[in-house]
């Protein structure tokens, strides 16, 4: 999340929230307008357009870039990656490393990124807090074992295990910048807090979720909640927090220079609601690693009779992640209750763990819940669903797993909001969206349920083309590396 605690003077309390009620209702009722207006409109068919391939590369002016840096053509002449121009010298601000077995998304997207970039030759020092749940000699030894030379350099400030204190990062900063000036900065979010990035002229911070795009999610979590069940404490504030939230943010992220967006909706939104000058907005969306995820079918079947589904399945539905109602589970829960009676050959894989794997226990022999799962054996449950399901309530960022079933050749169903329309469904072939209700997700589930486990086939095959030109941790890591040397020295921003 994109947030945090500035500390403003008080107004006195009646002037606040007479005046955020006032704005909670305006923005309420434009900013949908406002994303209808703009949202799809020149990134889409840009995209399109580049969908298979920008075959004679792109030449142009990067800053003025207004689609994902991703999908430009950076591996010039026969699919040769040449070496970067100049070897640059990194500083990195993430509030944690991973080191466990299963990281978070912002974490992967750290470890993905920077050990990329070590690779290319650049020199990366990452400052974070200190390693959690391993044992000291193997912090010790990533510490001290690393020259910089095709791995990145982690400075663990002092403290306790995960706890992240931006100031003693922020000394170790000064301390290696003295020894060598540092060419660019990067923060993960608010690693780093915009008074310290004010003084950055070099700065860029990469969004995982900003709060106008928490707006949305506010108004459908609340939506679906059913009449019976009292609003909690805890979510009703948030819901009323969240428009003094946008207005904060937009106030603070001036304070960063360059701003990366993980999706072409968040870049519209930091450009027009944001107010961020073109220039120092880019959108480039996390890539994820293609030796993890692709396409392997005799591995799908394998995994598919391991685990009971009969072989004259007509439609199989995937879901992974954790089985929370944020995730939007009640509303699948209705939906697939209702198609499984009237299709008694569709079957739902539920990979994940959470308050809701006991109900879906209970659906009955269409329903087969795995329990949590490692990302090796994630690679199998992808390739042996026929659709991956995504019901969420929480647009922030964009869910990984949806480009990881891309990249295993398999279609989408998700719900229809900015970041997925205009990043990974912007052709009707990718899949199916719906709005976050139980009737609008059955009637897609009606739908898929029609064509069958071939049509899915059919649309995998797009999907997977579609993935593998955008969505490689590779090309991430070259769309970074172009920003990089374009903060450096301006004449790298124009593309040969
Ligand atoms: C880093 O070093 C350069 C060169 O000495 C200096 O100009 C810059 O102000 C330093 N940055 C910070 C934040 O200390
Ligand atoms: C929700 O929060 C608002 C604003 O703080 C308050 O006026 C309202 O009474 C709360 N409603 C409930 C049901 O807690
Ligand atoms: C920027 O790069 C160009 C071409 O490599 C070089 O001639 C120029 O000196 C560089 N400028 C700075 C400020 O480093």
């Amino acid at each position: 999340m994109a947030l945090h605690n500035t500390k403003p003077k008080k107004p006195t309390l009646s002037l606040k929230s007479k005046l955020s009620t006032t704005l909670f209702f305006t923005v309420l009722f434009t900013v949908p307008t406002f994303l209808l207006l703009h949202a799809p409109v020149a990134p889409l068919c840009a995209t399109l357009s580049g969908a298979t391939g920008v075959a004679d590369g792109w030449s142009g002016d990067l800053r003025a870039a207004e689609f994902s840096w991703n999908r430009l053509e950076f591996a010039r002449g026969a699919g040769r990656r040449l070496p970067p121009p100049v070897k640059l010298r990194v500083a990195v601000f993430s509030r944690k490393w991973p080191v466990g077995p299963a990281p978070g998304g912002m974490e992967r997207h750290a470890r993905t990124l920077y050990g990329a970039l070590a690779r290319r030759g650049h020199m990366v020092h990452v400052f974070t807090s200190p390693l959690e749940s391993v044992g000291k000699e193997v912090v010790k030894s990533t510490l001290e074992g690393s020259s910089g030379e095709g791995e990145p350099i982690i400075h663990c400030h002092e403290g306790e295990p995960g706890k992240w204190r931006y100031n003693k990062a922020w000394e170790q900063f000064e301390e290696e910048n003295r020894t060598k000036p540092f060419d660019v900065v990067h923060t993960e979010s608010v690693a780093l807090p915009h008074w310290l990035a004010v003084k950055l002229p070099n700065l860029a911070v990469t969004w995982h979720g900003i709060a106008l795009e928490s707006v949305h999610s506010s108004i459908y979590q609340e939506l679906i909640r059913p009449p019976s069940e009292p609003i909690s404490p805890v979510f009703n504030h948030s819901l009323f927090g969240v428009i003094p939230k946008v207005i904060k943010e937009i106030k603070f992220f001036q304070n960063y220079q360059h701003h990366i967006a993980i999706s072409d909706s968040c870049g519209e939104m930091l450009r027009d609601v944001y107010q961020i000058p073109n220039e120092r907005v880019h959108v480039i969306v996390n890539g994820i690693d293609d030796s993890d995820f692709g396409v392997d079918l005799r591995l799908g079947t394998e995994f598919r009779t391991r685990i009971g589904v009969p072989g004259n399945a007509r439609l199989v539905l995937g879901v992974a992640g954790r089985l929370v109602k944020d995730k939007g589970h009640p509303l699948l829960f209705e939906a697939f209750s209702m198609i499984k009676e009237k299709h008694s050959d569709v079957y739902l894989v539920v990979a994940g763990s959470g308050p809701w794997q006991q109900r879906y226990e209970e659906l009955g022999h269409q329903v087969i819940v795995l329990g949590s799962m490692k990302p090796a054996e994630l690679r199998a449950f992808y390739n042996a669903i026929d659709i991956f399901v995504n019901p969420t309530l929480r647009p922030q960022g964009l869910d990984l797993t949806l480009m990881e079933a891309l990249m295993s050749g398999k279609p989408l169903m998700a719900s229809r909001f900015p970041s997925i329309k205009g990043t990974l469904l912007v052709d009707d072939e990718f899949g199916f969206m719906f709005a976050p209700n139980v009737q609008s997700l059955a009637t897609a589930l009606e739908a898929a349920v029609a064509e069958g486990s071939n049509g899915m086939r059919r649309r995998g095959k797009a999907c997977q083309t579609f993935a593998a030109s955008m969505f490689t941790a590779g090309k991430m890591a070259l769309a970074y590396e172009r920003l990089f040397l374009c903060i450096k020295n301006e004449t790298f921003c124009i593309y040969p």
